[in-house]
């Protein structure tokens, strides 16, 4: 199933050429309320009327526009009468489409650059006349298409932006959308609502009220079962789904035994307590404890994981069939995921990355999921206003496989029950600190093949290190190593040696990723 919010709101297709900013204009748009989606440059104009936008931005782009195999857009885009702006590789093209002309600059423009307008427009309003603007160009538009006017101009691009009210089309060479951009927002605003008359009402309550609606619809009176992990995404898509309807929901919780302390019992206690969701918890861990027996190789951990929770999830999901038929499966799928596995025209889609943890793709169930056109910071201010605790919402990003993979050597209880107590004093040290917001996560590593000579009290040691790994990162494809204050990984040293007796060393990990990643396996 999909959730159209559009078939409510005004639509903003945001055109990727393949910039990295993309998301970004999505993202800035629907914080102004209004509902956006991306869809690729190869879209013909049939494909993008059919979905009925109110208006139109075009995106940068790596390429010059003359470039051979330069990307460009169907041309008969410009006949259906849709507002357009043009940003940057996006602005160039339209005044390349439109009969206007664009060559190379001697002087590129990259970074902060100084703005001014040049003839009173309706896209800069409310902008004062000089402000300053991030550039990333060489080529400039040198010729504007007929029936444009120059609104904006800097001292090396004489049309920085320009303004067609009779075409309803407009471009800027700068990315508003970006932070070092000032007034992009007024920017964006007035050319959504002041050119395009869009009304600015996807608000969290919308998405969450049509969201249940749509559920209730697509399910009727069939049955509905849903995985919880304990992180922020499966617990926001059952709220939604149980609002919806109730006990026709069944949530399974499979208890691997791999999960940080108190992790488990936030999901079977509080969560329970505080959404009234049906909860089957399965206690699996003897199960994958067994198989994890004598295993080191990180691959295999990862694999006998992934199959074991997929058995676990079948039996769970027997037990509950035995007196019901189930037709849905809960997923809570963010629409990064898909945009990046083929841009959002299935409704079929699984996760692909990281899929140790999750569930098989051909299990016979309809998937409903109500996060995929979703952002992360949405779904996390949606579960705020669904009443969600804070630890919940918050959550840094934990891995499928668990602490399984964060044991170098074998898992057993107590490996388990090692890493587990250092994990919680960095998350007690760091939460005080207020680190939370600053770091991507922390993962905390048990080398338990390894041994260092220390001392203690008068007596010699023969302990294990704990590493920490604090990272900082947008997306986790790229992380840097995070600066945490000497004093605070002072106060996480001498407790974690203090408090677990097998532990007398404590180290921090300072590689990037590239080249070491974020998990240690
Ligand atoms: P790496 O170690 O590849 O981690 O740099 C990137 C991000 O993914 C998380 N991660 C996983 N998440 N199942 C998951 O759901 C997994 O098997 C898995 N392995 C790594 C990791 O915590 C980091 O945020």
């Amino acid at each position: 199933m999909d959730f159209d919010f559009h078939k409510k709101h005004d639509l903003v297709l945001v055109v990727d050429f393949g910039a990295q900013y993309a998301q970004l204009i999505a993202r800035r748009v629907r914080e102004l309320n209004i509902y956006s989606e991306i869809i690729p440059y190869k879209a013909t104009a049939e494909e993008i009327q059919s979905k009925n936008p109110s208006a139109l931005i075009f995106s940068g782009g790596p390429a010059s526009v003359y470039e051979s195999g330069a990307v460009s857009i169907d041309p008969k885009i410009y006949d259906l009468k849709i507002p357009i702006l043009g940003i940057c590789y996006g602005f160039q093209l339209i005044a390349k489409d439109l009969n206007g002309v664009v060559s190379k600059n001697d002087v590129a423009e990259y970074g902060k650059t100084y703005t001014s307008k040049a003839d009173s427009s309706t896209l800069l309003k409310d902008i004062p006349d000089n402000f300053s603007t991030w550039m990333s160009h060489r080529d400039s538009v040198t010729k504007v298409p007929d029936r444009f006017s120059v609104i904006a101009s800097t001292e090396e691009t004489k049309v920085a932006a320009f303004e067609s009210s009779s075409l309803n089309i407009y471009g800027v060479q700068w990315h508003p959308e970006v932070i070092h951009s000032e007034y992009g927002q007024t920017l964006l605003k007035n050319f959504l609502v002041e050119c395009a008359n869009l009304k600015q009402d996807w608000t969290n309550n919308s998405i969450i009220d049509e969201a249940i609606d749509e559920v209730r619809q697509t399910v009727g009176d069939k049955k509905v079962i849903c995985a919880l992990s304990g992180g922020v995404d499966s617990a926001v898509a059952a709220t939604i789904v149980q609002r919806a309807i109730g006990d026709s929901l069944t949530c399974v919780f499979i208890d691997h035994g791999l999960l940080r302390a108190g992790e488990a019992e936030q999901v079977t206690n509080d969560f329970v307590a505080l959404t009234h969701i049906k909860l089957e918890v399965l206690d699996a861990k003897k199960n994958f404890f067994s198989q994890l027996n004598g295993i080191t190789d990180p691959e295999q951990k990862r694999k006998i994981i992934g199959a074991q929770f997929i058995r676990a999830f079948e039996e769970a999901t027997k037990q509950i069939a035995a007196d019901q038929d189930i037709e849905f499966l809960v997923q809570g799928t963010l629409y990064p995921d898909v945009v990046e596995s083929g841009g959002g025209s299935g409704t079929d889609v699984i996760k692909s990355h990281h899929n140790v943890g999750g569930l098989p793709d051909d299990l016979k169930f309809k998937l409903i999921e109500p996060l995929r056109n979703l952002f992360k910071d949405e779904v996390r201010q949606i579960g705020l206003d669904l009443g969600l605790p804070r630890d919940i919402i918050f959550r840094h990003p934990f891995p499928g496989p668990g602490l399984a993979i964060r044991i170098i050597g074998e898992v057993n209880d107590h490996n388990i029950d090692i890493v587990r107590r250092a994990d919680l004093i960095v998350r007690q040290e760091f939460g005080q600190a207020n680190l939370d917001a600053e770091i991507w996560q922390c993962p905390v590593v048990l080398l338990a093949d390894v041994r260092s000579v220390g001392v203690q009290g008068d007596s010699r040691t023969y302990g294990h290190p704990i590493v920490l790994r604090p990272v900082t990162s947008q997306d986790a494809m790229t992380a840097d190593w995070a600066k945490i204050p000497y004093d605070i990984l002072e106060k996480v040293s001498t407790r974690i040696t203090n408090e677990i007796p097998e532990v007398n060393r404590v180290i921090l990990d300072i590689t990037s990723k590239p080249p070491g990643s974020i998990e240690w396996e």
